[in-house]
């Protein structure tokens, strides 16, 4: 039977009721709705509505229940309840009758629900900000390992400028520094407790809230029943964090796959997160981190779709709601699993240092410093790019590198070029001179790595 059962004549209809239970979804916060239960008993007792040993009697049945499912989770899908909650409260009626019976005195499902989903969330955001922390050193080994390798910079997927390999690793590194202060940022707002706020106008039993909110380790009580109950923005926000996050491993993806096309050949990916064609025996394709490219879309999507649910729904409470956690749950595991199969990607990734550098020399990406060079020697900038760009016209037509083109063939387009150029447009001087706060130099990215260090450092500790 149904929690709800007294006021109606007739069953529910099969398909309805299957339609309605949300239980194969929200099982999983059977750890949450325990530990609800629990402190909402505990009030109950401090507001004199329940006895010290009916108190006692629910929380030891609400500890044995949990003990009892916590390893095999899915047996809660075995019976027909409609929610979590109502499976927690059928058993404990089950268990001790009339004081299971009054659990839900003063409570609502509404305030309940999303009581439970909060301190999920704040679980989760714990367990992924541990996720990118622990990329974010595979990306500083990275870098470090390879300090020294140069490779073609892009933009428009076009060779720019010669970078760093490390310098690539830690713009990665600064993303994911702005998704782990996003999820501990959007924790504040996700730690405040709606329990106490009833179905929707509050609760009229004298209960001490900010006790009851210590009672689950929330740090902040709620402040409006009506928007406690209505208020699901932290889910919103946690899945435009998840979101940008995915975006980020997304480009980080498609960067690799593209440095480890047959094209570019700069890196080399290992067995373990590739996978061959039934076809063609040669293939060796980057699958893993394809997936992640392509699981950004699903991630997106829960974004979309819990925006345009709540766009037009009114105060407060609407069972449209309960379509709030299935994308949640799912972006959160997908982003998770995406972090770590990246730092497993990173941890057998082989970077061909020869053929980096190779083609950083091939594509002309010193051609701006030919440019300095002329104004160093007095051009405006503006002339100096003209000439430049001549030069690599003319290198282009003769298939030359630029440092392979003759003094008297560079002096035909400017006098003021002297014997000392071909130092100034080697890569590494090229590198040496981007040293610009967080450029490319390799004095600016040791000594980011240097700070990134310590921060990691920090962060562990705290
Ligand atoms: N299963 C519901 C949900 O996830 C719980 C709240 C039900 N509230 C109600 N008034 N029917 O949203």
């Amino acid at each position: 039977m149904a929690l709800w059962g007294g006021r109606f004549l007739k069953k529910p209809n099969s398909l309805f009721k299957k339609f309605n239970n949300s239980l194969k979804i929200d099982y999983v916060l059977i750890k949450e709705d325990i530990k609800g239960s629990i402190a909402w008993s505990k009030i109950l007792l401090d507001s004199k509505i329940i006895k010290k040993n009916e108190q006692k009697q629910l929380e030891t049945s609400l500890n044995l229940i949990y003990k009892e499912i916590k390893n095999t989770p899915k047996k809660i899908l075995l019976s027909n309840s409609e929610d979590i909650h109502s499976w927690v409260e059928k058993k404990l009626i089950y268990m001790l009758g009339d004081i299971g019976k009054k659990i839900h005195t003063g409570r609502s499902r509404n305030d309940q629900v999303t009581t439970d989903l909060r301190l999920w969330c704040k679980k989760k955001i714990n367990s992924i900000k541990k996720n990118i922390l622990n990329l974010k050193k595979s990306l500083l080994c990275l870098s470090e390992k390879y300090f020294s390798v140069i490779i073609p910079g892009y933009t428009h997927l076009q060779q720019a400028q010669p970078i760093l390999f490390s310098h690539w690793c830690l713009a990665y590194f600064e993303m994911l520094s702005r998704d782990f202060d996003r999820l501990s940022d959007s924790f504040k707002r996700v730690d405040i407790n709606p329990l106490g706020s009833g179905a929707l106008a509050g609760t009229g039993w004298k209960i001490n809230r900010n006790k009851l909110s210590n009672f689950m380790n929330f740090s902040k009580t709620s402040r409006n029943s009506l928007d406690s109950v209505s208020d699901r923005d932290y889910v919103i926000e946690l899945l435009s964090i998840s979101s940008i996050g995915m975006m980020h491993l997304s480009r980080f993806s498609e960067d690799l796959i593209f440095f480890n096309s047959v094209e570019c050949n700069f890196i080399e990916l290992s067995d373990d997160v590739t996978s061959g064609s039934s076809l063609m025996p040669q293939k060796k394709n980057p699958d893993a981190l394809e997936l992640i490219r392509g699981k950004t879309g699903r991630v997106y999507g829960s974004l979309i779709n819990i925006l345009v649910l709540f766009k037009g729904l009114p105060l407060s409470y609407n069972k449209d709601m309960q379509e709030d956690k299935e994308g949640l749950f799912d972006s959160l595991k997908t982003w998770k699993d995406c972090l770590k199969i990246s730092k497993i990607i990173l941890l057998g990734l082989k970077l061909n240092q020869h053929v980096c550098e190779k083609s950083a020399e091939k594509g002309y990406s010193n051609s701006t410093d030919l440019a300095d060079y002329l104004v160093k020697k007095g051009i405006s900038f503006r002339d100096s790019h003209h000439i430049s760009g001549k030069i690599v016209l003319y290198a282009i037509s003769k298939k030359k590198s630029l440092s392979q083109l003759n003094l008297n063939k560079l002096q035909n387009f400017c006098k003021l070029i002297k014997n000392d150029i071909y130092k100034y447009i080697t890569l590494k001087k090229c590198l040496k001179q981007k040293n610009s706060k967080g450029g490319t130099s390799p004095k600016q990215v040791l000594s980011a790595i240097k700070k990134y260090k310590i921060d990691i450092l920090k962060k562990n500790i705290n």
